[in-house]
């Protein structure tokens, strides 16, 4: 059998995915980034556009100089001072590229650029030759390359070639291409330009059409060795084609390509958590790989199937690529079978009595929210056994906020085992922190505050608000989620479940055999807030 090529992954994360509105990055996040890249599996890190300011200069500088085992590429307009930039920012990397960019389509040259094909193929011939005396890997994109045109294409690439360029990126720059015409367009270009065989081709896609991601991997089907992603596909515009999905792609279908990547999946959602923090971009739900819906399942039938089988409606395996495990979602199509199921995982048991009393409050509680969150079914499965069943019960919250001064918040919280209750208050800067400050002082264990997504669940002023929360409690990392029209309140009920999972879960890994063990933790990112 032959051994499958390996497709090298250029990330552009930092560069082409800092170019979407509003997620520009310092230079401590762009490093930090960078390692988790890294650690990713990526083979090429393109941090920055060195001239174009000073942070970014000193961020790709920093990132040569700290970030190993990965090429660090330094990218360039067809100008000297700008290849200089690159070259002085990239010097101390273990293994460096220049990339170098010229429009070709005369779309550009006539309005942008201003100059004719002929002064395009001499400054192309010019900036290639003179990065060429400082670094060996040149790489050159021929920018809005899929509207250029066969002819002059053609003419530029071989000019290139002949000057010492060792990668030829034939970027996608306005997403206008179809799948089968940018793979045909590498084919063409393979076989007709002189000099190809010399040197590695490269696909780089836009997603204003939606197709990036086809579009990428119908240049892998067509020879190319590298493809050019951003975590979470961002970018200008629609963005870049995403990383996770082209490797997810490739890894689940890869005997279609005869292609392997080196990216690590386990390191994938990680990742994706912290582009999306970082860069103030949230993922939709419905984001293949990484949105939170990519692997939840409502409906009845489908949540019976996953019970019996995982692969009956599921391709890939979320656990494979770090995500947390929450594949049922209890909604008004759910059935009693992942009824019984999600309670069990809480180690109650229920009688065919129980299940229907149960069944029947939840399809009330479904009928008019969208989702039936865990800390809400324990509450409905609780009364029908007749026993609390969660450690901590907040029953009441008062949250004085305003537009000076300290917020303050008060709680009633019961304590299911010892059977008392407190009023506890808390003050803060901010009203969730005031109820945070509350909750946590009935809770005797040590449980931290990790972070708190916010999202809106509709428009309009009386929108239902959803709060997720994750804490830290011995070292590992759990979560709680609410849905409220009050989106304090949401937050308050989301810090008590998530608080309420650390304690379960803690006492029972104190007293092993315990029946209300639940593996509960969810390897999710570090302390942040994500408002959207
Ligand atoms: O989209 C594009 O054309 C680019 C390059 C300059 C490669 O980002
Ligand atoms: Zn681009």
């Amino acid at each position: 059998m032959t051994e499958p090529r390996t497709i090298k992954i250029f990330d552009t994360t930092l560069r082409d995915g800092e170019q979407a509105p509003g997620a520009s990055l310092d230079v401590e996040q762009k490093v930090e980034l960078a390692h988790r890249l890294a650690r990713l599996g990526v083979d090429t890190i393109e941090p920055g556009f060195p001239i174009s300011s000073p942070g970014d200069f000193r961020a790709v500088q920093r990132i040569s100089r700290e970030v190993e085992g990965v090429e660090i590429c330094g990218f360039a307009r067809a100008v000297k001072d700008d290849i200089d930039a690159a070259v002085r920012a990239t010097q101390d990397a273990q293994r460096r590229r220049l990339h170098m960019f010229l429009s070709s389509s005369n779309i550009h040259l006539d309005f942008q650029l201003k100059k004719t094909r002929a002064e395009v193929v001499r400054l192309a011939r010019e900036m290639v030759s003179y990065a060429k005396g400082f670094v060996d890997e040149v790489e050159f994109s021929p920018m809005d390359a899929t509207r250029t045109g066969d002819e002059f294409l053609f003419e530029v690439l071989e000019a290139v070639i002949e000057e010492g360029a060792t990668i030829l990126n034939i970027p996608d720059t306005v997403g206008f291409a179809l799948p089968e015409e940018y793979g045909d367009m590498f084919t063409r270009v393979m076989r007709g330009v002189r000099g190809s065989e010399r040197v590695e081709f490269s696909a780089h896609c836009h997603n204003d059409l939606g197709m990036a991601v086809a579009n990428s991997l119908a240049a892998v089907k067509a020879g190319v060795t590298h493809v050019e992603v951003t975590v979470n596909g961002i970018g200008e515009r629609a963005g870049n084609c995403s990383l996770e999905e082209l490797a997810m792609a490739l890894a689940t279908r890869g005997e279609k390509f005869g292609v392997q990547t080196n990216i690590r999946p386990e390191e994938i959602y990680a990742t994706s958590q912290m582009v999306s923090r970082m860069m103030g971009s949230p993922i939709a739900f419905n984001k293949p790989i990484v949105g939170r819906n990519a692997f939840q399942h409502e409906a009845g039938i489908h949540q019976d199937g996953l019970l019996k089988n995982r692969s009956t409606y599921e391709i890939m395996d979320p656990e494979r690529l770090g995500i947390p495990r929450s594949m049922i979602v209890l909604g008004k199509h759910s059935g009693r079978h992942a009824l019984r199921h999600r309670v069990a995982e809480f180690g109650v048991e229920l009688d065919e009595r129980q299940l229907e009393e149960l069944y029947a409050a939840f399809k009330e509680r479904a009928d008019k929210q969208k989702t039936v969150h865990d800390h809400e079914l324990l509450q409905m499965a609780g009364s029908a056994v007749d026993r609390a069943l969660e450690p901590y019960t907040l029953s009441e919250v008062q949250i004085v906020t305003g537009s000076g001064g300290h917020r303050v918040a008060s709680c009633r919280i019961r304590d299911n085992e010892a059977e008392t209750e407190r009023i506890v208050t808390g003050g803060g800067e901010g009203p969730v922190e005031a109820a945070v400050n509350a909750i946590r002082s009935a809770v005797p264990e040590p449980v931290e505050f990790a972070g708190l997504e916010l999202y809106s669940l509709s428009a309009g002023e009386t929108a239902n608000g959803e709060a997720s929360v994750t804490v830290r409690l011995n070292g590992e990392l759990h979560r709680g989620t609410a849905a409220n029209r009050d989106i304090m309140l949401a937050a308050a009920e989301a810090y008590m479940a998530a608080c309420n999972r650390a304690v379960r879960t803690a006492r029972a890994a104190r007293a092993p055999g315990d029946d209300a063990a639940d593996s509960g933790g969810s390897p999710v990112g570090e302390s942040e807030i994500t408002i959207s």
